[in-house]
């Protein structure tokens, strides 16, 4: 007999990311279920807006640029003090420019690590702290078709979303037996910002923002380590990962998801690109004189 799904009412989650596609779904979705969220992301204007059209006093919008991991433990001890203790811990936050690799500053590369994979590294600590004292809570992590199978053209995003998926199932391990649970939710490529521009994958289709929120409400609901969103990207990413390279390699050339992201129409990224690199111009507008920043 399947599981009885856990109750989300009533627990207190922080969802970062927000304000973009996948994020407002998540917090939308989360407070319905009668969740207290703290949304995070870099604008406050934006959260606002979100928070406004989701328009209940459940929602605790509060900007946070997840690469500052001083700002991130005031951040969760600010939630506490409001909402209550963390039982859910969405990590969604990410960015994803796309060039040539030798063609990225390096600027760009340490954003990408400090925020995709910096960001999760010290998050995850600092609230599984918090919940191994209590004997519960979840975290999950979002990581990517690209924490598998590399594509050319986001050489520095595969390199944080492998590095996810290796730190989360390690941590996974650790958690046994304390009550923590911690999963990955691994989209195919979503219908949002990020991926504008992008052909589609053969075999896999695009997914709605909404169906990533309602993957991570399953885990939470029924906890398991990976949740695949289609189910034919967990096809893809583990069939592919389980041969040869030089098999793997034929079927990603075949497939066309080795140069997929490389090959982007880059006439319809302009404002996201933009919109990304403009981070690399202190987002939060805040200096970081000790250098307490999430370096990887
Ligand atoms: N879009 C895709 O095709 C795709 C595919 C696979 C996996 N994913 C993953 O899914 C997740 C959600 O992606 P999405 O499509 O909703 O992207 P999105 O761009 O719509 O949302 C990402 C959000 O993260 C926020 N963010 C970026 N840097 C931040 C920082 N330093 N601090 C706080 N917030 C920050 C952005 O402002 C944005 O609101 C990401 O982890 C992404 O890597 C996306």
């Amino acid at each position: 007999m399947a599981k009885q799904a856990k109750q989300l009412s009533g627990k207190v989650a922080v969802v970062t990311g927000a304000t973009g596609a996948v994020g407002s779904s998540l917090a939308r979705k989360l407070v319905q279920r009668g969740v207290k969220v703290a949304m995070a992301d870099l604008s406050q204007e934006k959260l606002d807006e979100v928070a406004a059209s989701i328009g209940t006093p459940d929602v605790l919008p509060m900007a946070l640029d997840v690469s500052d991991r001083v700002a991130y433990t005031r951040y969760l001890d600010e939630v506490e003090r409001r909402l209550g203790p963390v039982d859910f811990l969405c990590n969604v936050a990410a960015i994803m420019p796309i060039s040539a690799f030798d063609e990225e500053r390096d600027e760009m590369s340490q954003r990408i690590l400090d925020v995709n994979l910096g960001a999760i590294i010290f998050s995850t600590k600092d609230a599984a702290r918090r919940m191994k004292q209590r004997g519960s809570g979840h975290i999950v992590n979002v990581a990517s078709g690209a924490s598998w199978l590399a594509g050319g053209g986001v050489a520095t995003y595969c390199a944080s979303k492998f590095g996810l998926l290796g730190y989360s199932e390690a941590v996974k391990m650790e958690l046994r037996g304390s009550g923590v649970e911690i999963s990955v939710v691994v989209p195919a490529v979503i219908k949002s910002d990020m991926s504008k521009g992008l052909k589609d994958v053969r075999g896999v289709r695009a997914v709605d923002p909404s169906e990533v929120a309602d993957g991570i409400i399953r885990v939470l609901e029924r906890p398991k380590f990976a949740e695949f969103v289609p189910p034919a990207i967990g096809v893809m990413s583990l069939g592919f990962s389980a041969v040869p390279y030089k098999l793997r390699h034929m079927l990603t050339r075949l497939s066309r998801t080795d140069l997929l992201l490389l090959q982007a129409d880059q006439s319809k990224r302009v404002e996201y690109e933009s919109r990304v690199a403009s981070q690399l111009e202190s987002p939060s507008g805040e200096t970081d004189p000790a250098g307490e920043k999430a370096h990887v």
